[in-house]
């Protein structure tokens, strides 16, 4: 994709991300989350991460981040501006740079004012004014600068949670689900300030389970299943079923609303079920024999396919 040719803001190459889990007897067992994750985020550039819950898209988020839990190791390379990603970048970086609009209202600091958290602590009249104008943004009048977490809806502690990550003017925001709680306008309205944020050159990645959502702003969907990518397509591609190259994202198109909402049969694998090929295999109406085997992430028709067939 055009993309590739310019250095990338972030790229992830074959990610993998493991869990030590104790089980019966004290058995210690190796528990693989996401296998083989490669995607790629450039400047000016937004690109949504669909997946349905347990898919991996979180600890994609975390991984980045360098914020895994201590039961998780990771393998694979993540390049920020063409270096690697290292723990003593992260610190640098992490918080300025590269921002996270983290998953669930509960990140926000329970006895910090939310305009103390929105200015982070400084108390000058810039600050002010800035704090003013990014809570305005979100529809939050003056009364919420004054409240406490524990006095905000959910879904006004989400939009707190926004305005306090995109005051820094990051290079790289990652959003994870920024929307639930949101009603649909509330949503899209938040959709599109990350949008406007790509448009200015930052680069956007957006993690959430709500594919129509993503395509009113996305410029690229990268869909996630069982711990890895299936295919990464244009948003456009998803105006016909036929321009879609995996099985699983036929179900998913054929799945929206203005689609009829027709789902596939069978749920996604979890951890210690995932199959050793294909992820999809189970559910998968083409499957065959080589499903069975490991399948490769390649280039299919301007995006990127991880099944043998060209459908
Ligand atoms: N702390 C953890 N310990 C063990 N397994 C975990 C932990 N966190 C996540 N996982 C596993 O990783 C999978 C993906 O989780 P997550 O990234 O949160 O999914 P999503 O954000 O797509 O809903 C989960 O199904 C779970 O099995
Ligand atoms: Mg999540």
């Amino acid at each position: 994709m055009e993309q590739k040719e310019k250095t990338p803001l972030l790229a992830v190459r074959h990610l993998s991300i493991s869990f030590t889990q104790y089980k019966r007897w004290w058995r210690r067992e190796e528990q693989q989350a996401i296998r083989d994750l490669s995607l790629e985020v450039g400047a000016g550039e937004m690109v949504a991460v669909v997946g349905s819950s347990g898919s991996g898209k979180s600890l994609l988020a975390h991984g980045v981040m360098g914020l895994l839990p201590y039961n998780a190791s990771w393998e694979g390379d993540i390049f920020y501006k063409g270096e690697p990603l290292t723990e003593e970048r992260l610190k640098k970086l992490r918080g300025r740079e590269i921002v996270l609009v983290p998953q669930g209202a509960s990140y926000l600091n329970p006895l910090m004012t939310t305009g103390e958290q929105v200015r982070q602590g400084a108390r000058d009249r810039e600050s002010r004014r800035q704090c003013r104008e990014a809570l305005e943004r979100y529809g939050l009048g003056e009364e919420t600068e004054s409240l406490y977490p524990f006095q905000l809806s959910g879904g006004m502690a989400r939009r707190v949670m926004i305005a306090a990550a995109v005051q820094r003017k990051p290079c790289l925001v990652i959003a994870d689900e920024p929307t639930p709680g949101l009603h649909l306008e509330a949503a899209k309205r938040v959709l599109s300030h990350f949008r406007e944020m790509a448009e200015e050159g930052a680069g956007v990645l957006l993690i959430t389970h709500d594919l129509e959502l993503a395509l009113l702003t996305a410029d690229r969907i990268v869909v996630f299943y069982a711990g890895t990518n299936l295919e990464e397509a244009w948003a456009g591609d998803f105006t016909q079923e036929e321009q879609l190259r995996h099985p699983y994202t036929r179900a998913l198109f054929r799945g929206m609303p203005k689609n009829g909402f027709q789902a596939a049969a069978g749920a996604q694998p979890y951890g210690d079920n995932l199959p050793e090929g294909c992820v999809y295999e189970p559910r998968c109406p083409w499957r065959q024999e080589q499903c069975r085997q490991p399948v490769p992430y390649r280039q299919l028709r301007g995006g990127r396919v991880r099944c043998w067939r060209d459908i």
